[in-house]
């Protein structure tokens, strides 16, 4: 490559990552609110050596072709890259890189924030008192399940998953977890958690809180059976991904008391038609994809990709480059 390299950055994110990014490279911004369609996508990459793309950006053979042989590395903004064609960037030689890790402990905050008010009936309570409904203290106003002392079920026990685990831990709850491989006996020991089959844990937990990958194997893990599974005074939190839950199933399961509540961070679609009927149940929260939404953690994983677009347009290794097989839990 001769002079500096171009980039295409498909989304404004923190100054910690396109301050290192401008001083090394001719950058293209897109600087909408909204991504940038398919065919802008596919118009705008032609020629650039390294793409940092976000989980609203599908990179597929299509768009590698469109892009051209001298891409180099694709930057995704995000730990998880279920948007990204893995093998097909491998088949070019082309480096892919995420952000793993600095928002393990931010993404478990807003899981647990979902899992407390889906419990205490938070939002619900909030348009109670601001639609002027609150007229006296009452004995039976909006009850809801305790949190301490309850049965947490963590589905999908990788970074983020332990980290709710440790939370649950200060509520007193017991913790069960699934996932495809067993936790080392010193994670088990630290977080209280015990390893159960999947049918055990939907059937037993009063809280199900979902940290899978999106994968084939993941799709629709938590489809009509698995939510028939769950006691009727279940709550189901999902900061994953949404294709994880399948919509139309939980809206069924939430419609006829087949589980109690959701608390949702991620939908399928995302966003949700404003009539969906999960969005118009008081027994559905469901904030926009929010998890890692604090300043810091979204500063550090600017940093972390940039780094990653950099080392890869200059043809170094990867500081944190996407594991070959993704792990089942995040
Ligand atoms: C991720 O990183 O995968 C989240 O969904 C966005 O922070």
């Amino acid at each position: 490559m001769s002079g500096r390299p171009r980039v295409l950055v498909t989304r404004v994110i923190p100054e910690e990552g396109l301050e290192p990014i401008r001083a090394a490279c001719d950058v293209d911004l897109w600087e909408d609110e909204l991504p940038p369609s398919r065919d802008e996508l596919l118009r705008g990459v032609p020629g650039v050596d390294g793409l940092l793309t976000l989980l609203t950006d599908r990179v597929d053979d299509v768009l590698l072709d469109a892009a051209g042989p001298q891409l180099r590395v694709v930057s995704n903004y995000a730990v998880g890259f279920d948007n990204v064609d893995v093998e097909a960037c491998a088949r070019r030689g082309i480096a892919v890189g995420n952000t793993p890790g600095v928002l393990t402990e931010t993404t478990a905050d807003l899981a647990w924030t979902l899992l407390m008010a889906a419990a205490r009936r938070i939002p619900e309570a909030d348009r109670y008192v601001r639609e002027g409904r609150w007229r006296t203290w009452g004995p039976m106003t909006l009850l809801g399940p305790d949190v301490h002392g309850a049965t947490l079920g963590i589905v999908g026990f990788g970074r983020i998953g332990q980290a709710v685990a440790r939370r649950a831990r200060g509520f007193g709850m017991r913790v069960l977890y699934h996932d495809t491989s067993r936790a080392s006996a010193s994670v088990e020991a630290e977080t209280g958690a015990e390893a159960v089959t999947l049918d055990e844990l939907l059937a037993t937990a009063d809280f199900v809180s979902v940290h899978v990958a999106l994968t084939p194997e993941t799709r629709h893990l938590i489809d009509a059976a698995a939510l028939a599974r769950m006691r009727p005074t279940a709550v189901l939190v999902n900061t994953s991904r949404g294709p994880v839950v399948d919509t139309d199933a939980l809206a069924g399961a939430l419609r006829d008391g087949t589980i109690w509540a959701a608390a949702l961070d991620v939908t399928d679609p995302e966003p949700l038609p404003a009539d969906h009927p999960l969005v118009t149940m008081d027994s559905c929260i469901i904030v926009p994809h929010i998890a890692s939404a604090s300043r810091a953690t979204r500063g550090r994983m600017a940093s972390m990709a940039a780094a990653n677009l950099l080392a890869g347009v200059r043809g170094e290794p990867l500081p944190t480059p996407v594991p070959p097989e993704p792990a089942a839990g995040r």
